[in-house]
């Protein structure tokens, strides 16, 4: 008997995103993505690192698959690439839809609950071309994209996320040029907020048209906000705004809140907001994915920052550390943050089930004698499971906890660098080697919780 059970059907998953393991980057019709475009920028990725050779997933899904049925999971969230799908954002490429079918299916035939994200931030270099996030087309465009998707695999697959974390789309994409497409624009950023926002409300239409029976959701990179002295508490309120509150209000509230409309107002945010869209931005969900790997602690240094910055009106922001451990990203480790997080979406939606759609943490893994021993990824996903746990023994309405990943991936910016997977992978020969965590992991899944 486990100390710490989850509810009966908990979904105990694994997450990873087409752009970060697939390679194969012209396999089949795929053309550009940003991500491909931005990997060519000298300088813009760590070592010149690019969607070449991911982890190989694309030719290597099958026996990814067994490696997670061994692992005893029970659903595997992954993304569908529009430029596979839509190669330029064009017409449906038959070849790309194909792909996803086997990997379905073949999940499905080994009793794997598939999660579908339609969009983890590999949109068309062609579309990027033409405006990217900041043209209102795009969102319609997306909506396009998404019911050839559905067209295909509704009838097979039950858990939809339309975006992941648009707030990374948007600000580290268009403001902070970090992502792809590497603009330095607030004004563009603002535009992309709203456009993503509109594209996640089409597609949620698309998929109740196509998929009646589908659970439809968002997910969203969460952070608890919290001021270090009253001094800092207006500054914080504006970095919740933004990093939270802009994309959740509309889901959770149906409505964007209206200090923040009143902070971007200099910034031009609501010209992009047209009549009817709101209405649409709030379509009804299913479910909101939680994406949660740390607080934010605020202070306002009362300086602004220079050069690009997301915290478009609260540029004064800064993020002090305070003495926990870190992870390989430099992040600390705040697990009772996960608690406050679900207990606070709990307080404000108690009838919305909640997903943590991604967890995890980088270290420096290395495998030696054929085993990876990472005790402190273990230590990390153990106190956020506890983490959760206390959150649903206050009644929290958690369903699903997937990791993040399934294996060592493309880590944005930061390339190969950095290791968040359960599963090491050398990319010389793409050997997976199941880490301790991994090992872990299928303990508590078969224990459905942890001693
Ligand atoms: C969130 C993103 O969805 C995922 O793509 C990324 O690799 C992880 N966080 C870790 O940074």
């Amino acid at each position: 008997m486990s100390v710490l059970s989850f509810p009966p059907g908990f979904h105990w998953g694994a997450a990873t995103a087409s752009f970060q393991v697939e390679g194969s980057t012209t396999a089949d019709g795929r053309t550009d993505s940003i991500w491909d475009a931005l990997c060519r920028v000298p300088g813009a990725v760590v070592n010149g690192d690019s969607g070449e050779p991911g982890a190989d997933h694309y030719r290597r899904y099958r026996s990814d698959v067994e490696l997670m049925k061994s692992l005893g999971l029970n659903a595997y969230r992954f993304s569908t690439a529009w430029p596979r799908v839509r190669p330029d954002g064009g017409a449906e490429n038959p070849k790309g839809l194909d792909f996803y079918e086997r990997l379905v299916d073949c999940l499905l035939d080994n009793g794997i609950t598939p999660w579908i994200t339609l969009y983890h931030w590999d949109l068309p270099q062609a579309l990027e071309a033409e405006g990217g996030w900041a043209d209102r087309d795009t969102a319609f465009r997306f909506a396009d994209y998404a019911a050839s998707v559905l067209d295909r695999l509704g009838d097979r697959v039950h858990h939809w996320i339309t975006l992941n974390e648009p707030w990374c789309s948007a600000f580290l994409g268009y403001a902070v040029g970090r992502h792809a497409p590497g603009r330095t624009s607030p004004r563009a950023a603002l535009a992309a907020v709203h456009h993503l926002m509109l594209a996640h409300g089409l597609a949620v239409d698309v998929i109740r048209g196509s998929a009646a029976q589908a659970q439809a959701g968002i997910t969203l990179n969460l952070f608890p906000v919290v001021a270090v002295q009253p001094q800092d508490a207006e500054v914080a309120r504006r970095v919740d705004g933004l990093q939270n509150r802009i994309f959740l209000d509309p889901v959770l509230h149906g409505r964007y809140p209206e200090d923040v409309l009143a902070d971007l107002a200099p910034h031009g945010f609501t010209d992009y907001v047209l009549d009817g869209d709101v209405a649409t931005i709030s379509r009804t969900v299913d479910f909101l994915g939680v994406n949660y790997y740390r607080d934010l602690q605020v202070i306002d240094s009362g300086v602004p920052v220079t050069g690009p910055t997301e915290w478009i009106g609260a540029e004064t922001a800064r993020f002090p550390a305070r003495g926990r451990p870190l992870t390989d990203m430099g992040w600390e480790v705040v697990p009772e943050g996960l608690t406050d997080l679900l207990l606070s979406l709990h307080r404000q939606r108690p009838d919305l089930p909640v997903y943590i759609t991604e967890n995890g943490a980088a270290y420096a893994d290395e495998v030696v004698d054929g085993q990876v021993h990472d005790s402190d990824r273990v230590e990390f996903l153990a106190a956020h499971l506890r983490a959760v746990h206390a959150a649903i023994s206050e009644g929290a309405d958690v369903r699903g906890y997937f990791c993040w990943s399934l294996l060592d991936n493309f880590e944005w910016a930061e390339g190969y660098a950095k290791r968040f997977g359960i599963v090491h992978v050398d990319y010389a020969t793409q050997r997976r080697t199941p880490k301790d965590s991994a090992h872990w992991y299928a303990r508590v899944i078969a224990d459905h919780g942890l001693g």
